[in-house]
């Protein structure tokens, strides 16, 4: 008997049930082809959640979630559902909570440039050329975004908008296990990024990354100023392997990597909790403008598959063998239409055909 995991499959809103097909599409061959079984129970999330049960985040749905191994999250979200509440809207409604609930801590972002598509990014052919692999690491549920005391304080002009940024120990050390693991799976370069010369929070941050470090004699770790690292990024990407930011300065570090692989179709995301919960999900959102067309790239989605398979799984062979499969395809010269450009060799596809293509690879 093989192994057997279970999956809740969260399609969601707009392009998210198209893409979420093709993903699918991709375990069903990984099952033929490794001894490995998933149990998928699907269920509703944001707008579907609101349609269909009245809740961007159904009780149903979060009790399937819990009774499964990992998350697979297409996208939420789109007009029909703009005029609602703030927190009864898709996005808010749906993500927040199940990052809470789960305590989803660490949130992964592969920035790969891919050898073939090197034209698709805004840098310099010399600085890409071969593409490039980082990936940001950054801790999602504490620092600026959630500590107290926060709020705006006070009257008219006397008022005070007041942030609090905060790390505990603990905090920093798991987050940092979860770099330093995940640098031992690649490239073994952890930089971690800091404000070391100004925050208090960053010189805890930078004793304690150091401490864990020790336990990781193989993967060589350094540091950069936040600023610093800002520049290098499109200076010269290549030089990064994992990079290891608190929330913040990861939420803007992980946008400004993403923007340098050109589109949004092409990167996957993982939300771990501590042990081998997580939740995978494209970076992008539900494209409306696109919606119902068929013509989606698909590719987000499945890299998600992929790393849900890596990092839930243990999976590291058909991992790779997914990522492999992508890179192939973008060689053969397939393309969907957000990442195609008019030149002699490039086929422009459908998001069912480039998900043919790839399963055709694996
Ligand atoms: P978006 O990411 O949906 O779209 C931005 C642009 O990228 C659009 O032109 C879209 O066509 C394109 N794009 C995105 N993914 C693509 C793919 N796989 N293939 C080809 N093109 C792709 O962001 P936008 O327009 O700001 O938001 C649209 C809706 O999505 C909103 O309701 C927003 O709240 C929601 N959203 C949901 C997220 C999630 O579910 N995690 C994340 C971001 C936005
Ligand atoms: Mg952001």
């Amino acid at each position: 008997m093989g192994k057997a995991f279970k999956v809740a499959v969260l399609p969601g809103d707009g392009i998210g049930p198209e893409v979420m097909a093709e993903a699918l599409k991709v375990l069903d061959a990984v099952e033929k082809r490794y001894d490995v079984t998933f149990e998928r129970t699907h269920a509703n999330v944001g707008g579907a959640g609101i349609d269909q049960e009245g809740k961007a985040l159904p009780e149903t749905t979060v009790n399937i979630c819990k009774a499964s191994d990992a998350i697979l999250f297409g996208s939420v979200g789109g007009p029909k559902w703009e005029t609602l509440p703030p927190d009864e809207q898709p996005e808010r409604g749906a993500l927040l909570p199940l990052r809470k609930i789960f305590g989803l801590y660490a949130n992964l972002r592969p920035a790969i440039i891919f050898p073939s598509l090197t034209a698709a990014s805004s840098l310099k052919e010399e600085v890409i050329a071969g593409g490039f692999d980082i990936l940001v690491i950054r801790e999602l549920t504490g620092g600026i975004y959630f500590s107290q005391p926060k709020g705006i304080e006070g009257a008219g002009r006397e008022r005070v908008g007041v942030d609090t940024m905060r790390y505990s120990v603990p905090e920093i050390e798991r987050i940092a296990h979860v770099a330093f693991q995940a640098a031992q799976k690649r490239g073994k370069k952890v930089c971690s990024i800091d404000k070391a010369n100004v925050l208090s929070t960053s010189v805890l941050w930078r004793e304690i990354v150091i401490g864990v470090a020790k336990q990781y004699p193989d993967v060589e770790l350094s540091h950069m100023y936040v600023d610093n690292a800002a520049m290098q990024l499109v200076k010269w990407p290549k030089q990064f392997d994992v990079i290891l930011c608190e929330n913040m300065f990861g939420d803007i570090l992980s946008d400004e990597a993403a923007m340098l692989t050109g589109s949004l179709g092409m990167l996957p995301s993982a939300s771990l909790a501590e042990g081998t919960f997580g939740m995978y999900e494209p970076s992008g959102g539900s494209a409306p403008d696109i919606a119902g067309q068929g013509i989606a790239n698909p590719i987000a989605q499945i890299l998600s598959a992929g790393m849900m398979l890596r990092y839930s799984f243990g999976m590291i062979e058909a991992a790779d063998a997914i990522d492999n499969a992508v890179a192939k395809v973008l060689d053969q010269g397939y393309r969907t239409r957000d990442i195609y450009q008019e030149s002699a060799g490039l086929k422009l596809v459908n998001t069912k055909e480039i998900g043919d293509a790839i399963i055709a690879n694996l």
